[in-house]
């Protein structure tokens, strides 16, 4: 398939949702944020040229209007692919609520089969850059990854960073990172961000270690399959229910502590596309002008290992669907048909 038009196709539905979004910056009302990302997003998706199937999304239908798993997307014409997608609107809706680094719009797209169908409960994950590829083993110990990264890289493990979501229940996983001697960094919020950063040698992050959300481990394994970075989880379910909705999910037969390797999150040809919506360590956030903005954006394709990243400028005059206005205006559209 060629799906190199694709690709680019998909960071324009980021861009749109990160426009959208970062308006809201600071302004410390998340549910807005995430609805600005979401209507802006889901109206983007429209002429895109495939029978979309949104595998990781917003949520169930009856908790989410749109963007729901199983809620179809794109043009949807005939000849047109079709497509698994994962996706988060606005991944760390609290750092842009809040004006902190590391917001992203982001979207993976594959083949159908091609995208785990995670649940929505928490995954342990281990996330490095193609160094440490085939290196780490999340079945063996922090000290024990550390060290086997910093030989892969022929320096110290005083050298390597870890970036990890700071929680209480990471206090383990901090107190023996500390002792190994690697630094840390300590986020808030946003690990897809944090996990695409460890495959970029700028962001001097070596590896994203603990427990994060599930779906958005699969969002982070596309990204990392693309850049032939590494990575593995292992679904956290903390009681019955969560065990339960894993089943429902994944199967009757799921192995819920099987360790998840980087093929069975992402499959093959996938794309990706992320786009900042405030600054973080790999794209910078959104930047308005008078008349138009401007997005940084990364744009991947695992079948050619190609990175594009992407400064775009947006002229409104031009684009006024970009503006909140000219969203709401489309919206309030009787074709734009959310039930089609
Ligand atoms: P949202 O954007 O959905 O709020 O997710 C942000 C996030 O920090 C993810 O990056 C991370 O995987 C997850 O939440 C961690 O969950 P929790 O905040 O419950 O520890």
């Amino acid at each position: 398939m060629d799906d190199r038009n694709l690709a680019l196709d998909l960071v324009r539905v980021t861009e749109a949702a990160s426009i959208a979004c970062a308006r809201t910056m600071g302004q410390g009302a998340p549910e807005r944020s995430d609805q600005h990302a979401v209507s802006a997003m889901r109206a983007a998706f429209e002429p895109i040229p495939i029978h979309g199937e949104v595998v990781i999304g917003e949520g169930e239908r009856d908790e989410a209007p749109m963007l729901y798993i199983g809620e179809m997307v794109g043009r949807r014409q005939e000849g047109d692919p079709r497509m698994d997608i994962a996706l988060d609107p606005l991944e760390g809706t609290s750092l842009c609520a809040h004006g902190r680094p590391g917001a992203i719009s982001v979207i993976a797209m594959a083949p159908e089969g091609h995208l785990l169908n995670a649940p929505d409960i928490y995954m342990n994950k281990i996330a490095c850059g193609p160094v440490g590829r085939g290196v780490i083993n999340i079945d063996r110990s922090p000290t024990w990854n550390l060290e086997r990264l910093a030989e892969a890289k022929g320096t110290k493990v005083s050298d390597l960073t870890a970036i990890i979501l700071d929680r209480p229940r990471h206090d383990d996983l901090i107190e023996e990172v500390r002792e190994a001697g690697a630094r840390i960094k300590l986020i808030s919020d946003g690990d897809v961000h944090a996990a695409i950063a460890t495959a970029d040698e700028d962001t001097g992050i070596d590896v994203l270690m603990g427990i994060g959300g599930a779906p958005e481990g699969v969002v982070s394994a596309a990204a990392l399959r693309c850049v032939g970075g590494d990575m593995q989880g292992r679904l956290w379910a903390q009681d019955d229910a969560q065990e339960a909705r894993a089943r429902k999910v994944m199967g009757d037969d799921v192995d819920i502590d099987a360790t998840l390797e980087l093929q069975e999150l992402a499959g093959e040809d996938l794309l990706f596309a992320a786009t900042g919506v405030t600054d973080g360590e790999l794209l910078d956030g959104v930047r308005y002008f008078a008349d138009g903005c401007e997005t940084h954006s990364i744009v991947m394709r695992s079948h050619s290992g190609t990175i594009r990243y992407i400064r775009a400028e947006h002229n409104f005059e031009r684009k006024p669907h970009y503006t909140l206005e000219g969203l709401h205006k489309k919206m309030d559209d009787p074709k734009f048909d959310l039930e089609r």
